[in-house]
């Protein structure tokens, strides 16, 4: 488990003080894949950073793993002990950090090594023997599927492929964490599939848990069960992806679920006053979301069929997300106005979210 409590970290400057992380409280569960989202600058990686003590914090506390809580006072670290408190050692600190991979956007190789020696990197300095390097090495190349690229040097890579190399790496010494900073961001879309495929395939079958920073909100989709959203330093909505999809609350959150979801090109159509989204008097161009505990009923035909309206479709997607659907519309309905609205009234008690747009 992962527990952040109150942390903050400001960067000292001479232009102004910048607070990149305040007040952050989370908990990421055991083996679950954690997404932190957020747009350029909102401290997403500085967070990140914080979980294995790259920056040390200002204030609050952690507990990462199996650590005992670490507390922090400007830029200081310290360890519960004994009812009381007292400083972390370096050696601490570096053990920590030894429990906790990470994987970044540009992978971070050694490019005049190869492959193999790439991953065995951090293995050189930990007391292990050369026969169990080896085998250890192997078999992170084999998990990651690049047993036969050892021998080569990064640059004869493949982005996808130095992901790979990183990721092994980043296992090598067998952390129970993942932190993975933009790491599918330089990539093109079948290698991020790959990727996540294999962060997925990884989290199930090490148990892993994983922390995953993204501005896109496509990757969360892909793989996170819960997703902390960040502004200004902030996590100002956080939850069950499928929940923060069907039901984001705060604007920032609104618009990620917008740039992910095909329904959102609607507001487009209404601002370019578009011919598909023309309505006629008497007409109503209306949004409706489908949440779990109705897709799949007759809702659609049994409004037009019991309040004699008609729905003209202009949009619409249906998605699975952690195995649940997620339905949207975007339609033309016409009819008397009493039955527009009794339609519509009649939706929402069946759990359908209704939004008149024109
Ligand atoms: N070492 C540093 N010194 C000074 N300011 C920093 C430092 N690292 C980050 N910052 C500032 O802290 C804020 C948060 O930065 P951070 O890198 O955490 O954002 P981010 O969400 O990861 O952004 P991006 O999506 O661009 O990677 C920014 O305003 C940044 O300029
Ligand atoms: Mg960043």
């Amino acid at each position: 488990m992962i527990e952040i409590k109150n942390l903050s970290k400001t960067f000292k400057q001479k232009g102004g003080d910048v607070d990149a992380v305040q007040d952050v409280s989370l908990t990421v569960e055991d083996g679950e894949i954690y997404g932190v989202i957020g747009y350029s600058g909102a401290g997403k990686s500085t967070l990140v950073r914080c979980l294995n003590l790259l920056e040390i914090p200002d204030g609050g506390s952690l507990r990462v793993g199996d650590s005992p809580e670490m507390t922090f006072e400007n830029g200081r670290a310290y360890i519960a002990d004994k009812g009381g408190k007292r400083p972390m050692s370096r050696k601490e600190q570096n053990a920590l950090r030894r429990g906790v991979g990470m994987i970044f956007q540009h992978f971070n190789l050694l490019d005049r090594s190869t492959v193999f020696e790439n991953v065995a990197y951090p293995l050189r300095y930990s007391g292990m023997k050369k026969d169990a390097i080896r085998a250890r090495v192997l078999e992170m190349l084999e998990l990651v599927g690049l047993t036969e690229k050892k021998d080569v040097y990064p640059s004869q890579l493949s982005g996808g492929q130095k992901q790979r190399v990183a990721i092994a790496r980043a296992l090598a010494s067998n952390p129970k964490i993942l932190l993975s900073d933009e790491a599918t961001s330089a990539l093109d879309p079948d290698a991020t599939a790959a990727i996540l495929n294999l962060l997925k395939e990884l989290n199930e079958k090490l148990h892993l848990t994983i922390v995953l920073i993204t501005h896109e909100m496509a990757v969360i989709k892909t793989i996170c069960r819960r997703v902390a959203v960040m502004e200004d330093g902030r996590v100002v909505e956080e939850g069950d992806v499928y929940d923060v999809f069907a039901n984001p609350q705060t604007p920032i959150a609104k618009r990620f679920v917008a740039s992910a979801s095909a329904l959102s090109k609607v507001d487009t159509l209404v601002e370019s006053k578009s011919q598909l989204v023309q309505t006629k008097p008497g007409e109503k161009l209306i949004r409706l979301t489908f949440g779990n505990d109705c897709v799949g009923d007759h809702l659609i035909t049994t409004v037009a069929r019991n309040y004699n309206v008609d729905l003209n479709i202009v949009l619409a997607n249906v998605e699975i997300l952690q195995d649940s659907t997620l339905g949207g519309l975007v339609a033309i309905l016409s009819g008397k106005e009493e039955d527009v609205a009794a339609a519509l009234a009649y939706l929402n008690e069946n759990h359908v979210g209704t939004e008149v747009l024109n």
